[in-house]
């Protein structure tokens, strides 16, 4: 039997309300930033999948390196029956998890994007039988209403994406993940790792252009769903390491003064020549950081694994009943 169903939680409308009020906020700020939930339509899901195959972007790998040798434990130490996946995309990687999950009732993938969703649902559904997927449109940074499954819960969020938080966002973000676990429940986290910046930048500006395409997607977003005239080849895709922060940023720069007109907000934005919008950040985690945050939001460590090389952890979180 095929089990798959689809839930807007987040009508077309209200999204596109939300990419208006980030655009409006974002670019009347200096410096000027935009979210990066808005890479993801098709075409930005699509160079994002890309961007995992490319030689210099090593999270995808490392991550599915400890998910190869970690699976069983982790469905062995969560027994999980539901499992509920963040920002899922094309949920490659958790197959690894699905084939150890032998009980899993349900499968949650959670994504802004519909059409990443319908195409990772249905295929998988289609593969497993008896296994129901129940996939989620959804913002994972707002307060999300899980279907009613039986426990216990395993909550997956891969790939880093944690690290596109800003850290006022993460900090919420986390806590709000809390509340989701019950005693026995276990949260699943992906973390890049703090390393050499010449790997780092590599990684977010390889040789072929595919993350400069992905970068300047979301001025095609923008030109579409909001009528904008952006002109994405007179922006250059630039990515630095800020070692303050210890995060990547990737930033759009204008090669030239000019001005843009967004008709759908009735605003037109100015850019002086080599003025940048910052796009992404994408932060890099230590052990003993990370383990600070989630403690401040009652969150205890399971287990804490990395690749061989030691660039990317993965780690099992449960609720610290002794705290609250
Ligand atoms: N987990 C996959 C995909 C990571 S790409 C992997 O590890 O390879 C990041 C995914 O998160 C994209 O599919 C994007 O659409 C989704 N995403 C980004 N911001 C989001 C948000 N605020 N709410 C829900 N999904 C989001
Ligand atoms: C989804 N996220 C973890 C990616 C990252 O590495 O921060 C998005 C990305 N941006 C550029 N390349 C990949």
């Amino acid at each position: 039997m095929t089990a798959f169903a689809l839930t807007r939680t987040l009508p077309e409308d209200t999204t596109g309300a939300a990419l208006r009020a980030d655009v409006l906020a974002g670019l009347g700020r200096t410096p000027k930033e935009l979210p990066p939930k808005w890479f993801y339509d098709a075409r930005g899901s699509r160079l994002f999948d890309e961007i995992t195959t490319l030689p210099e972007y090593y999270p995808t790998r490392a991550e599915r390196e400890i998910l190869l040798a970690r699976s069983a434990e982790i469905a062995a130490v969560s027994g999980a029956r539901t499992l509920v996946e963040l920002g899922s995309g094309s949920s490659d990687k958790t197959r690894h998890l699905l084939d150890e999950l032998h009980s899993l009732h349900t499968y949650v993938p959670v994504d802004v994007s519909a059409s990443a969703l319908r195409t990772a649902g249905q295929a998988l559904a289609a593969q497993r039988p008896g296994l129901s997927v129940h996939a989620l449109v959804a913002d994972f940074t707002a307060p999300l209403a899980l279907p009613d499954t039986p426990g216990p819960r395993l909550i997956a969020f891969l790939g880093g994406t944690i690290g596109n938080l800003l850290p006022v966002e993460r900090a919420a973000f986390l806590a709000s993940v809390r509340r989701l676990l019950a005693p026995g429940d276990l949260l699943l986290l992906g973390t890049d790792l703090v390393k050499d910046e010449a790997t780092l930048v590599a990684a977010y500006d390889d040789a072929a252009g595919v993350t400069a395409a992905f970068n300047k997607n979301v001025l095609y977003v923008l030109n579409r769903e909001l009528g904008a005239d952006f002109d994405p080849e007179t922006f250059r895709h630039v990515a630095v390491w800020n070692s303050e922060q210890e995060w990547v940023e990737m930033r759009l720069r204008s090669v030239l003064g000019q001005s843009v007109k967004i008709p759908a907000l009735d605003l037109t934005v100015d850019f002086a020549e080599g003025e940048e919008l910052r796009t992404e950040v994408s932060a890099k985690f230590r052990e003993k950081s990370a383990r600070a945050e989630l403690a401040a939001v009652g969150l205890a460590p399971v287990r804490w694994w990395t690749d061989e090389a030691g660039r990317f952890a993965l780690s099992l979180w449960g609720v610290d009943e002794a705290g609250r």
